[in-house]
């Protein structure tokens, strides 16, 4: 029986390799991480990530083919094939802090397994990772080899949070880099052999390291760049009255441009597409690269400005101020379908509106409280300018009460923020949230979900991403 070990059991390694146990019977997975607590969860009847479909997929496997262990160095050991699916986050200290991708938990990954192997091994790079890391890992593994052959392989993971479970079992692609000798071309072949065993051969490309490294970054650069232009011309809509979903429509109509990812928001979020952008920018200036990494930049400074622009937005029309007042924030996760809050909108929106004195309630049906107030006292890391902002004080975090129903959310509100596409926001009862709340009563749709015709009847004031403007909203342009 083949034997793989995944290193990280977190938002990647868990989903991937539950997929991984239930398409192959015959192989044995087991996802071991240095948390104990995430490995208990993963072991018990709450998983510690909120993602459709997953616990049907891990119930199915686990105990017979799919194994969760906080045993990291004797699984290691015993694998044939072990993924690497630790955190790379950025660096927020010394060189290249702010930008460059810190590689901290993969060396001492890699380190582990030199360690601790005594039979050959494939290692297998799941993280997102600076391009040309896999040469640093054939150095560490290398040097430690103690005669064990090393092969390592590039395999970036594509999936997107929410949607997991549907991207692994129906991936546009598998990416499988490796090196051009024939023990890497045996090695590729072998990873290969895995996933054949659901995913098309036509669709698992292979290529050599450095192209399959930057190809994850690439994607992600690509696809954050897309919602970067489209929020940008959701301003210039708001400026000259045109309706950003018809634009958005009318372009994706391009069979050369597409109609997905088209969606103007309050911005993107996550755990990817700063921090790889920011990665891509570093290695762009470390190969003497200036302007093309001033062009991925502004992929990320437009996100910063499409932030700060909800929130003016949010504070002229509400009369300049919006001290003492009460505003619902509806949804707290990056998208809809998962708790995650990494990197969410929300934070940056909740925390402008608390320095500038609102009362703040936040429903979110997924996102736990203890996540919310740890997202709101937490220093932010400035990217630009690396520099800790001073954290938020006790005193203004007190000004946020995290309740689990929408309509408690915007009982006496003046405003509700919706910053998460959740589909539950689409089928509230809107008159009842309007008889409840202060007048006039402000709706703020960060994410264009909701039918503004309808919410106006009702009486509301709406302002919508990229839409034509209500004429209360109109006669207060937002400020810088
Ligand atoms: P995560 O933080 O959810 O999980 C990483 C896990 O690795 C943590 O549980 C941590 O405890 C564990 N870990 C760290 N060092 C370890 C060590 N030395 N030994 C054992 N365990 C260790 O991160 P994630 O979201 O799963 O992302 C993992 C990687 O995959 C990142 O490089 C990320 O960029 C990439 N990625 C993420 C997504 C996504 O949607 N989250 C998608 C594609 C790629
Ligand atoms: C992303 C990539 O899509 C995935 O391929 C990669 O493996 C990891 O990073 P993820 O961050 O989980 O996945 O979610 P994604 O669906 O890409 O959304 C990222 C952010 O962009 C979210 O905040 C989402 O709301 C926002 N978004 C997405 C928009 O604002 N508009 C869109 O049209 C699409």
């Amino acid at each position: 029986m083949v034997k793989i070990c995944c290193i990280g059991a977190g938002y990647v390694g868990g989903p991937t390799m539950a997929v991984i146990a239930l398409k192959c019977p015959s192989i044995q997975v087991v996802v071991v991480d240095i948390s104990v607590s995430r490995i208990t969860a993963w072991n018990s009847e709450q998983l510690p990530i909120y993602e459709p479909g997953l616990e049907d997929i891990v119930k199915q496997s686990r105990g017979k083919n799919l194994f969760f262990s906080t045993d990291v160095e004797k699984n290691v050991a015993e694998a044939d094939i072990i993924f690497v699916s630790v955190n790379t986050p950025t660096k927020t200290q010394g060189l290249g802090a702010g930008r460059a991708a810190d590689l901290t938990y993969w060396e001492s990954a890699a380190r582990m397994i030199a360690d601790v192997s005594t039979s050959n091994k494939i290692v297998v790079e799941k993280s997102t990772v600076p391009v040309k890391t896999a040469e640093a890992i054939e150095k560490i593994l290398s040097f430690n080899s103690k005669g064990i052959n090393y092969q390592i392989l590039s395999n970036p993971e594509f999936l997107a949070e929410g949607t997991a479970i549907q991207d692994l079992f129906n991936p546009d692609r598998v990416l499988i880099g490796g090196r051009e000798t024939p023990d890497g071309q045996k090695a590729i072949q072998t990873l290969k052999g895995v996933y054949a065993h659901w995913v098309p051969e036509d669709r698992i490309i292979t290529t050599n390291l450095w192209s399959a490294e930057l190809s994850k970054l690439a994607a992600n650069a690509f696809l954050a760049q897309r919602i970067s232009s489209v929020n940008a011309m959701s301003a210039l809509c708001e400026a000259t009255g045109a309706d950003v979903s018809q634009v958005s429509h009318a372009v994706g109509k391009d069979t050369r441009i597409g109609s997905k990812f088209l969606n103007a928001s309050v911005g993107f979020g996550g755990s990817c597409f700063q921090k790889d952008i920011l990665n891509l920018v570093y290695i762009c200036e470390c190969n003497g690269l200036p302007e093309v990494a001033n062009y991925w930049k502004q992929v990320i400074k437009v996100n910063d400005y499409q932030k700060k622009r909800f929130v003016n937005r949010v504070v002229s029309s509400m009369f300049n101020t919006v001290s003492g007042k009460k505003i619902a924030i509806l949804g707290f996760a990056f998208k809809k379908d998962t708790g995650d809050t990494r990197e969410t909108p929300a934070i940056d929106v909740c925390k402008e509106l608390l320095r500038d004195r609102a009362r703040l309630s936040i429903y979110d049906p997924q996102v736990t409280v203890d996540q919310i107030q740890r997202d709101l006292s937490m220093d932010k890391f400035d990217w630009d300018h690396p520099v800790h902002l001073q954290p938020m004080s006790p005193g203004t975090v007190k000004k946020v009460s995290i309740v689990w129903d929408v309509y408690e959310a915007a009982r006496d509100a003046h405003a509700i923020c919706i910053l998460t596409e959740w589909d539950e926001f689409k089928t509230l009862d809107y008159q009842r949230i309007f008889d409840n709340m202060q007048k006039p009563a402000f709706v703020f749709d960060g994410r264009n979900i909701v039918n503004v015709k309808k919410l106006r009847e009702i009486g509301f004031i709406v302002y919508s991403i990229g839409k034509p403007l209500d004429p209360w909203i109109k006669d207060m342009p937002a400020v810088a």
